[in-house]
């Protein structure tokens, strides 16, 4: 049974796993504390935490708070720089067979430009996730991606200075997504991932406050499963590159009703909260669901919920 799948078939750089299984930016670290109790070499791929030019100490605590079905987070982009991460992170991953994939933060159109190209050829580094998603900060993040030609231009940017493959993180925060995904498909990324956490708000009837000190920030988990599986759905209807699923995944059914609504690969990000191994659960609860079916390719079911006949 053949569960390779690619994320970037018409880019001259592959981006292939060996499963459809890939880690959530942010829940995950950089993958090298795990990488010590797990063998991270089974997974599809590892996604970094989001990475910025600088390095952020990230907005003050409380910074996430567990809701019905889910968690609400504002970390606020902590992370250690791309420099860092460069000469810290990058030879650890080198040394892994699974593909890992950093995810950069701009505050501006240029900042997106110079971390691509900070990152272009760095050993270990297998590709890029465009974060235009962020609901945790002030400056950037999500206003370029609630708007077509705003999210073109970070793809533009970012295209020109890297060959690496790179996929485009979009928010669940906009009338329609299929706008932004048909835009950054034609201004020439390789595929997106769909999506980042819905915003939300928690509150301390104590305190008489909000419970984050950021106020607002984004909802993950279970809760927000079925919205993923519709923006996925919607994205993966008008686009032809790969859409990669994030959202609310906790067993390898989920990842099976991703696959069906149109996703070539599936995040694991708030279950590793509730369980750090829960990524290597779910890898073997999928496979077994696809044995049991006796699937020969991931091509027989992706998309297959969409099908009218
Ligand atoms: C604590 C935490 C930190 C996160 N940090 C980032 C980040 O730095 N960059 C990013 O693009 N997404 C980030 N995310 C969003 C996740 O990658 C994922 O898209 C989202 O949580 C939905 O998936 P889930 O329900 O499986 O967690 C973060 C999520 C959580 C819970």
């Amino acid at each position: 049974m053949d569960l390779s799948v690619n994320l970037a078939p018409h880019h001259k750089v592959e981006l292939r796993l060996r499963n459809p299984i890939m880690t959530a930016s942010g829940t995950f670290s950089n993958g090298v504390e795990i990488a010590k109790h797990y063998d991270v070499e089974r997974l599809g791929a590892l996604v970094s935490k989001g990475t910025t030019l600088k390095p952020r100490r990230g907005n003050g605590v409380p910074r996430t708070v567990e809701t019905a079905a889910g968690m609400i987070n504002a970390i606020g982009f902590q992370n250690i720089g791309v420099s860092a991460l460069i000469a810290q992170v990058a030879p650890v991953w080198e040394k892994w067979s699974v593909p890992a994939i950093v995810n950069i933060m701009g505050e501006t159109l240029e900042e997106y430009g110079t971390l691509a190209a900070r990152l272009d050829g760095v050993p270990g580094v297998a590709g890029l996730e465009v974060n235009v998603s962020c609901p945790n900060v002030e400056a950037g993040g999500m206003e370029f991606g609630q708007d077509p030609r705003a999210a073109a231009a970070v793809v533009r940017e970012v295209a020109a200075n890297t060959s690496l493959p790179f996929l485009v993180k979009l928010t669940p925060n906009v009338n329609d997504i299929r706008p932004i995904a048909r835009a950054v498909e034609e201004a020439g990324a390789h595929g997106i991932t769909v999506m980042n956490t819905v915003p939300a708000l928690a509150i301390d009837v104590k305190r008489r406050r909000p419970v984050l000190a950021n106020i607002f920030g984004g909802l993950s988990g279970p809760a927000i499963k079925p919205i993923a599986l519709r923006q996925v759905w919607l994205a993966s209807s008008v686009v032809e590159f790969p859409v990669v699923a994030s959202g609310g995944a906790m067993t390898g059914t989920d990842v099976v009703e991703f696959i069906m609504a149109g996703a070539t690969a599936v995040q694991i990000g708030t279950a590793s909260f509730l369980d750090p191994s829960a990524a290597w659960r779910i890898l073997d609860e999928f496979e077994a669901w696809c044995a049991t079916e006796g699937l020969k390719s991931l091509d027989e079911i992706r998309g297959v919920a969409r099908r009218r006949d």
